[in-house]
């Protein structure tokens, strides 16, 4: 069971039900194979339980395999961790749509976007929309690497506030085990890390010079900025990052777009602008 998180899970899936609308309708003047990705899967269902009534939305997998107009994406594939969410996905697919094809694994999504990779390449007529919807620091930078050049649109929710930001301690001692996750997720070393969200001001006190390292203000920001930046390294486009925050205003992520495709570019961006507050 995948709970409810705030008003932006339904905005994220609403982001990449109307993307994958917009994609398909493109698509179907094409002879390319599409395949829709999802990293992340979850359940189907997704329970808001913070009230007395519990409310259940429909996940963003069930509400892509719906999609039959302007047509239905030709493979789906599915990858969930636990295995339970998975049964449960795996069970709702096959009432909803027996006769689509559909793949649902239990695995670490980093593991099967490198198979997609590679998947990718042997396959130069399919085109992917993928969805990689993470609660945590759970996506390596290896990971997002491995799909440099290929015909992939990629909806990623980065968790600037709820991950990035947490693990940046404000006097920057770090422990090595976040430094090592975030090394891992952004792809960059401690000390590119340290360059980038500290500063250092060295000062003249009564018993000579000290230094003090402090944290960025923004470091929710820069760390969105950061990413699109690095995913402009390996994709040609990337859409405006959408900021998706709490009941009290704070930044959780930055969601956005990468692509090789100009006008899956523009699509974004405009849908992004239609969802932004
Ligand atoms: C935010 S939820 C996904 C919600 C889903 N996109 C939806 O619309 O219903 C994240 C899901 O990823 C699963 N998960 C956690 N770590 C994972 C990993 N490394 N690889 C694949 N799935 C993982 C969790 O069990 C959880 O169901």
């Amino acid at each position: 069971m995948n709970q409810f998180g705030g008003d932006w899970t339904q905005r994220k899936i609403e982001i990449v039900y109307d993307y994958a609308k917009a994609y398909l309708t493109i698509m179907k003047s094409y002879q390319f194979k599409c395949l829709y990705f999802d990293g992340f899967a979850g359940s189907g269902n997704i329970y808001n339980n913070n009230l007395i009534d519990i409310d259940i939305i429909k996940g963003a997998a069930i509400r892509i395999i719906e999609i039959n107009d302007p047509k239905s994406f030709d493979i789906y594939y599915f990858v969930e961790l636990d295995e339970a969410n998975k049964l449960q996905l795996e069970a709702s697919i096959k009432q909803i749509a027996p006769e689509k094809k559909t793949h649902v694994v239990c695995d670490d999504c980093n593991n099967r976007m490198i198979k997609m990779a590679d998947y990718l390449k042997a396959n130069p007529l399919v085109r992917t929309l993928a969805f990689i919807d993470p609660y945590g620091m759970s996506v390596k930078w290896s990971s997002i690497m491995s799909l440099k050049d290929l015909g992939i649109d990629l909806w990623i929710l980065v968790p600037t506030g709820i991950g990035i930001n947490r693990l940046l301690k404000r006097n920057g001692e770090i422990s090595e085990a976040w430094l090592n996750k975030l090394e891992e997720v952004l792809g960059m070393t401690a000390d590119e890390i340290k360059a980038y969200f500290y500063k250092s001001t060295t000062v003249q006190t009564l018993f000579g010079e000290e230094t003090f390292v402090n944290k960025e203000q923004n470091a929710i920001q820069k760390a969105g900025e950061l990413y699109k930046k690095k995913l402009n390294e390996v994709f040609k486009f990337v859409s405006n990052p959408l900021e998706l925050k709490n009941s009290t205003g704070s930044i959780m992520y930055h969601f956005m777009m990468a692509s090789n495709n100009s006008a899956a570019f523009k699509i974004a961006n405009d849908v992004i602008k239609k969802y932004k507050d």
